[in-house]
């Protein structure tokens, strides 16, 4: 019975990662090493809203939401991701991390969501983190752009081919595209 229930979750498990509803696009995570330039680029700040769209296991995130505390910053993280079972892995998570309330984990679709429902706020120092394939970028930031005026935009590992222009590069392991509307 043990071993039939352990089965079933470990099918669940493989069928929520392999699945294109849940996962669209593929986990994985930014690189470690390149940390330190991501939170560089987001450039964190009081009253600010940053918003990893497709968040993985929160590893951006919460290291910047740790970054935000030891400054005494109040920054507020948001973490929007549909796969369900890193939903629960980030909510685990914050249980224990030192900024928890600053940090919202919100299981949507980043295609289809309204994005200023998380942080309710429609224009501000609003900043979007993005590790996701190139072709869903563009994708992404026309729905940033129907609720949203003037924000960040930081794209680890992909340029954004329509903002170019408005094109900063950070260089780590990866390049880290940096964009200001
Ligand atoms: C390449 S991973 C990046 C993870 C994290 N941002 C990081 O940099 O470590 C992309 C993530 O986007 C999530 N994702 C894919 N499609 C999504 C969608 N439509 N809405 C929300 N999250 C999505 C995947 O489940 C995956 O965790």
């Amino acid at each position: 019975m043990g071993f039939f229930i352990f089965f079933l979750f470990l099918g669940a498990i493989i069928f929520i990662f392999s699945s294109k509803t849940f996962s669209p696009i593929p986990y994985f995570p930014s690189q470690r090493a390149d940390l330190p330039l991501i939170i560089k680029a987001l450039n964190l700040k009081n009253n600010q809203t940053v918003t990893d769209l497709g968040a993985g296991d929160g590893l951006v995130i919460f290291k910047a939401a740790e970054s935000a505390y030891k400054r005494s910053l109040n920054t507020q993280f948001i973490a929007v991701e549909i796969n369900p079972v890193l939903i629960l892995i980030m909510n685990v998570q914050k249980l224990f991390h030192p900024n928890r309330k600053n940090i919202k984990i919100v299981l949507d679709d980043i295609f289809k969501m309204d994005l200023s429902l998380p942080s309710r706020r429609k224009s501000g120092d609003i900043v979007f983190y993005l590790y996701i394939s190139p072709w869903y970028l563009e994708k992404v930031i026309e729905n940033c752009k129907l609720k949203i005026v003037n924000f960040r935009v930081v794209s680890y590992m992909y340029p954004v081919k329509s903002l170019k222009k408005k094109e900063g590069i950070i260089k780590g392991k990866n390049s880290i595209f940096v964009y200001n509307l």
